[in-house]
């Protein structure tokens, strides 16, 4: 057998195959115990949000519960998740709705469940105090600068659509409404670096100094990166905790009392719990690459489209053979989809790049790193081709958390249209 699972090997290999032969390829399998280790690793915060937008299985959600973990919900659909899992809203705000907008069938809903609500505009603030007076929300910010691993996933500054830019614009509506301000929130961005997040804090506090705001809790978003890369370095929790909590401190000496610090990352609690297993069913060549096409698409992991992600790939041989790590070709390797961009080995630009893979043959199994987060979550029927399963391993055990659909499940919305 291979020893190419070898980046993060969170799976024996004889499970994976297990789980091949049981329910078939393409499929997605997380490993809790490392979702766990992630979760004692920001123990210091006073508040662990998920934002279960990076992966919303409601089996995943209700475990994270029972680890107190809350949870930010950024749709209806969101909500309506985060209440299946078990999460009750008015205790101790379990469950916050983070948007920019707020259509009538939301607003409804946090009003009937009373979630607190982080305000994105002031236009979804003037609708929030208009049917629901005195209801509890945050003030979500643009700092005016951001930061993230792609332009898509910056979500600061004068190109963001994300936040508030005037504060001082929403305080009269606050008041106007006798709206209750719990909390500041900044999120600049996925794929934060320590610059932009000194930044990040200063403007935190100057904003409470300057408008003299009467909080109790500050969040400082998500967007701690994962190391995708085999040389990626780790992000240094603690390094992050400390500047967070010295900000907290100076606005919670500024204001004399005791405030609390949140932190909402999706990814760093669930990216490198889990993987994408898939099938090489064609191998064939140009007069340059040589392409190994999977059972695995776009529409199933979109993250290499999307931002020219990298995502370690390993090779379960179907036969057990050995494969020699020293001996590799630079294959690209592409989907099943009818567009040529179905395309793992991608870069941000949309380029093909190769990558250095071992003596690969039909049949074998290569697996996908590092995509627990935004996996899944992302994936779309695209081609026609359904969503499919979620495995989930936790104390020794493997359960299906969601099965495969079926394509009369996604017919069946036309049909009963006719
Ligand atoms: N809080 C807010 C308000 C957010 O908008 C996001 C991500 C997060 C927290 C969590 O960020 P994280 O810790 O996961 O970086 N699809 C992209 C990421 C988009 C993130 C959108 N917002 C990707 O695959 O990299």
């Amino acid at each position: 057998m291979s020893n190419l699972l070898r980046k993060k090997n969170i799976f024996n290999f004889n499970d994976v195959i297990d789980m091949i032969s049981k329910y078939g390829t393409p499929l997605w399998m997380y490993n809790f115990n490392v979702i766990l280790k992630k979760i004692k690793e920001l123990q210091k915060f006073d508040t662990i949000r998920f934002a279960q937008k990076s992966c919303s299985n409601i089996h995943i959600l209700s475990l994270l519960k029972k680890y107190n973990v809350k949870i930010d919900a950024v749709s209806f659909g969101e909500i309506r998740r985060g209440l299946c899992a078990g999460y009750v809203s008015t205790i101790n705000q379990d469950i916050i709705f983070t948007a920019d907008i707020i259509d009538d069938q939301t607003l409804n809903e946090v009003i009937k469940h009373d979630i607190s609500v982080n305000v994105g505009s002031i236009d979804m603030l003037k609708q929030i105090g208009i049917k629901s007076p005195g209801h509890k929300i945050w003030l979500r910010i643009n700092p005016k600068f951001g930061h993230g691993h792609s332009k898509k996933t910056n979500t600061g500054g004068e190109n963001s659509k994300h936040g508030i830019w005037d504060v001082s614009s929403a305080l009269p509506y606050i008041k106007k409404y006798s709206l209750k301000l719990c909390g500041l929130h900044m999120h600049i961005g996925s794929g934060v670096d320590y610059i932009y997040l000194e930044k990040a804090c200063k403007t935190m506090v100057n904003y409470v100094l300057k408008f003299n705001l009467n909080i109790r809790s500050i969040s400082a978003g998500g967007g701690l990166m994962i190391p995708y890369r085999c040389n990626d370095a780790s992000i240094d929790i603690k390094k992050y905790f400390k500047i967070w909590d010295n900000s907290r401190k100076l606005i919670s000496n500024y204001l004399n009392r005791s405030i609390k610090l949140e932190i909402e990352p999706g990814r760093f609690l669930v990216a490198e719990s889990g993987i994408l297993v898939s099938t090489v069913y064609a191998i064939k060549k140009t007069s340059t690459k040589t392409f190994i096409l999977i059972d695995a698409g776009f529409n199933d992991l979109m993250r290499p489209v999307m931002y020219g992600s990298y995502h370690y790939i390993s090779v379960i041989p179907k036969d057990g053979r050995f494969l020699d790590e020293n001996d590799t070709t630079d294959v690209v390797v592409g989907g099943p989809l009818c567009e040529s961009g179905d395309v793992f080995t991608q870069n941000e630009y949309g380029d093909i790049e190769t990558r250095k893979l071992p003596n690969v043959k039909l049949g074998d199994y290569l697996i996908f790193h590092d995509v627990g987060a935004y996996g899944a979550s992302m994936s779309s029927i695209y081609n026609s081709r359904p969503l499919i399963p979620e495995i989930l391993f936790k104390n020794n055990k493997f359960r299906v958390i969601r099965r495969r659909q079926t394509i009369e499940e996604l017919l069946e919305l036309e049909i009963n249209s006719c």
